[in-house]
């Protein structure tokens, strides 16, 4: 038996895995009904389970409301169950963006402000968790995923495979998913519960991102400054803008390296 069971086989699941841990894609085990859930973590009795199991795409889950809801928060909800019954300790992959504003630093007292149909998903899974009465829970909220890894949603990847971007400059929190491995495994090992915000320490912005791989990894990128109220009117569903206290997180022992520093990594290792 291994220790950890991962919900979901997505970007973050690919990185965060060790040799201590089962991933179930939704082929093999579909969150959105309990008695597949109970079976899966039956089956394998693991001391953690993770879960990474979401609809992740914005425009997706304002066209699919109702499948979007199933999965990121009555998922979230059948796993809890599960894992009370079980008293399995359980973790939850929230999410940053349910806080709209980089004007003003989030903590994990900050209500959430969700500005989109996946934040409120997102906003009613971890309400669910923090008030179910089961302690032995982590909901834990990275921002704005990088990594050394290409994948489709890895913003990197995305801003690498384009021509032309349009970047503003406005201040964001940032979580290399290869140091979000080590914030887990740290809070694991310290039996931590409740809410932590998980990102690097300082920000960056958009503009910053793209000019780093304008100089490493796609010298051809033409960079098109932008403000923030330009940008919304280019896309269909609004995009936050966010930043994060990690002080919680660091209160453990944490030592987070800096945005600027886990991206120079990131693009030094990119592959
Ligand atoms: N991506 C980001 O930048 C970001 C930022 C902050 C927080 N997060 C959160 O981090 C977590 C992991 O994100 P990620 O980037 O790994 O997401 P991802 O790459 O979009 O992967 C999500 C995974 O969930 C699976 N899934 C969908 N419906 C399912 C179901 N009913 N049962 C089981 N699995 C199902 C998907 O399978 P299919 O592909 O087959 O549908 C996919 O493998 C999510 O909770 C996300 O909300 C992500």
């Amino acid at each position: 038996m291994k220790d950890r069971l991962i919900f979901g086989s997505g970007k973050v699941p690919g990185i965060i895995n060790n040799e201590q841990t089962t991933i179930l894609s939704k082929s093999q085990c579909d969150v959105t009904s309990v008695d597949i859930v109970r079976k899966a973590i039956h089956a394998h009795r693991p001391k953690v389970v993770i879960n990474c199991a979401a609809k992740t795409n914005l425009e997706n889950c304002e066209e699919n409301k109702y499948a979007s809801y199933n999965v990121n928060t009555q998922g979230p909800i059948n796993i809890l169950k599960i894992c009370a019954e079980m008293k399995v300790k359980f973790i939850h992959i929230s999410s940053g963006c349910l806080f709209d504003g980089n004007h003003f630093v989030s903590t994990e007292e900050t209500p959430p402000d969700p500005k989109v149909w996946y934040t409120w998903t997102k906003t009613w899974a971890d309400q669910f968790i923090t008030n179910y009465g089961y302690e032995n829970f982590l909901i834990l909220r990275p921002r704005q995923l990088i990594s050394a890894k290409s994948h489709p949603s890895n913003m990197l990847t995305k801003f690498a495979s384009m021509d032309v971007i349009s970047a503003i400059k406005e201040q964001n929190s940032i979580t290399c998913i290869e140091d979000f491995s080590n914030m887990i495994t740290h809070l694991i090992d310290k039996d931590a519960r409740g809410i932590y915000n998980c990102c690097n320490d300082e920000t960056l912005s958009p503009y910053d991102i793209a000019s780093k791989i304008k100089k490493t990894i796609n010298p051809n990128l033409v960079i098109k400054e932008t403000d923030y109220e330009s940008l919304l009117k280019m896309i269909p569903n609004k995009r936050v803008n966010t930043i994060l206290s990690n002080e919680k997180l660091k209160s453990t022992g944490y030592e987070a390296r800096t945005a600027s520093d886990a991206l120079d990594w990131c693009l030094k290792n990119y592959r």
